[in-house]
């Protein structure tokens, strides 16, 4: 329920000052920088709740909230079987920094539901997935080389912090001030979808017997929602395998979102490791990576490969994940949130086949995204040629009708088992209304 408008106007104020005074505590305002909603012309919202599929700011406003804390809450916000779990948790200690029956039985479920993983390390962020991934991949093969996919985001690790490039001879630019030029020298990033490119680097028997691992988003959600074409996942699996180089799936946003054992399910392809996040520790600090025994056997303390974390592991991450991978193996979970995606974006389809502007919605399972000026999107330098100038407006009328966007044309939307029939459909007139606005 919103509060009286005076009250609204109160609140409003507060937010304002608190904002200000957040913008000299915290650097640009916010802990991580997509939240600054930098070029969108507002300002950054500040969270007071969240429940089911609202959030609700310092003023007391209420938003519709597609974001879902960027994928991570598919239950929605809230969600009583993941409160119930952290409160029969919170007496029983925080962090214990020592093994706990929760972590064998999450892992239990993380190697039923993706076969691919035989063991499984926890750790407290994607991009430690990711990072630790990338350094067992190396410690593994004895090579050195990382490939990876432009507009594909894999945490902030300085390995991955390269430019987007178009073949060999863009091998290592970095794209961020403070990573070191030889940190990056052995990672390539190449086009997404592009099986030329990756039949040329394979081709090639000096650099192919280099590569310790290609790291892919097996459905992108960086650049947008961007689906693999035919062909592009297998070739990875068949040229990896070849060439004795590792295939990790970055399955931080699509483990368990887009299929219940993920995009490896979802597509058939079986990756040598997997990294998962978000979902996994249901909306707290957690993600893993996982894989072949004999690989993952060369991780600390059973082979030569360092990973650690104080965190790892932690009781009520694994707790919240462990309530979250128990509900989403219930029984039509998956068809419903399909129906649900269906109310949401059937008539957006309507709207977009009605607009004069090239617009393409792209999906996979319940992570979508509106491209604006193209009609479809299959790898970065597409996502680049639509107008953001469309989307700043997209965003910014769908934020004064109370829906929330992930505040970038760079990122995936997300639908949860909590999106109320009567909110999804408010938020498709929402969205078919700035549609029409901007034709
Ligand atoms: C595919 C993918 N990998 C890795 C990461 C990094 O995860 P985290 O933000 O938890 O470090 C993200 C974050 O959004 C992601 O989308």
């Amino acid at each position: 329920m919103n509060p009286s408008p005076a009250l609204n106007e109160a609140k409003a104020e507060e937010a304002i000052h608190f904002l200000n005074e957040l913008l000299q505590l915290l650097p640009g305002g916010v802990n991580s920088p997509v939240r600054a909603l930098s070029g969108l012309e507002r300002r950054p919202l500040l969270i007071e709740s969240a429940s089911q599929d609202r959030v609700t700011d310092l003023s007391g406003r209420s938003y519709i909230d597609l974001c879902c804390s960027w994928g991570a809450l598919i239950l929605g916000h809230a969600n009583p079987r993941v409160l119930e779990a952290l409160a029969s948790q919170l007496p029983k200690g925080t962090s214990y920094g020592i093994t706990s029956r929760l972590e064998g039985e999450i892992a239990r479920q993380v190697v039923a539901l993706m076969p691919s993983i035989e063991l499984v390390r926890f750790v407290s962020s994607g991009s430690e997935a990711t990072m630790s991934a990338a350094r067992l991949a190396r410690g593994f093969t004895g090579r050195e080389v990382i490939v990876k996919f432009n507009g594909n985001y894999h945490g902030h690790a300085d390995l991955f912090l390269v430019q987007a490039g178009s073949g060999l001879e863009t091998f290592g630019l970095s794209s961020s001030a403070g990573v070191p030029q030889g940190t990056v020298e052995k990672t390539l990033s190449l086009p997404y979808n592009d099986l030329g490119a990756i039949r040329r680097l394979f081709a090639d028997p000096n650099l192919s017997h280099t590569i310790a691992a290609v790291i892919v988003e097996p459905v992108s959600g960086n650049m947008g929602v961007v689906p693999p074409e035919p062909g592009f996942l297998e070739l990875l699996r068949s040229e990896t395998e070849r060439t004795g180089a590792l295939l990790i799936f970055d399955e931080v946003i699509t483990g368990f979102r887009v299929s219940k054992g993920g995009a490896q399910e979802l597509y058939g392809i079986k990756p040598d490791l997997s990294c998962i996040g978000k979902i996994v520790a249901g909306g707290l600090p957690a993600a893993a990576f996982g894989g072949r025994r004999e690989i993952m056997s060369y991780l600390a303390p059973l082979g030569p490969v360092y990973q650690a974390g104080t965190l790892s592991g932690n009781p009520l991450a694994m707790c919240a994940g462990l309530a979250t991978l128990q509900a989403i193996q219930e029984e039509g979970f998956y068809a419903e949130l399909e129906r649900k995606c269906h109310l949401l974006l059937d008539p957006v389809e309507e709207a977009i086949f009605n607009s004069p502007l090239p617009i393409a919605l792209q999906r996979v399972g319940s992570m979508f995204t509106l491209f604006f000026g193209r009609q479809s999107v299959r790898n970065l330098s597409e996502a680049r040629e639509c107008d953001p100038v469309l989307f700043k407006r997209f965003f910014g009328s769908l934020l004064d009708r109370g829906i929330y966007l992930p505040p970038s044309p760079f990122e995936s939307s997300f639908i949860s088992s909590a999106h109320s029939d009567n909110h999804l459909t408010e938020a498709s007139e929402a969205i078919c209304a700035a549609i029409h606005s901007l034709g």
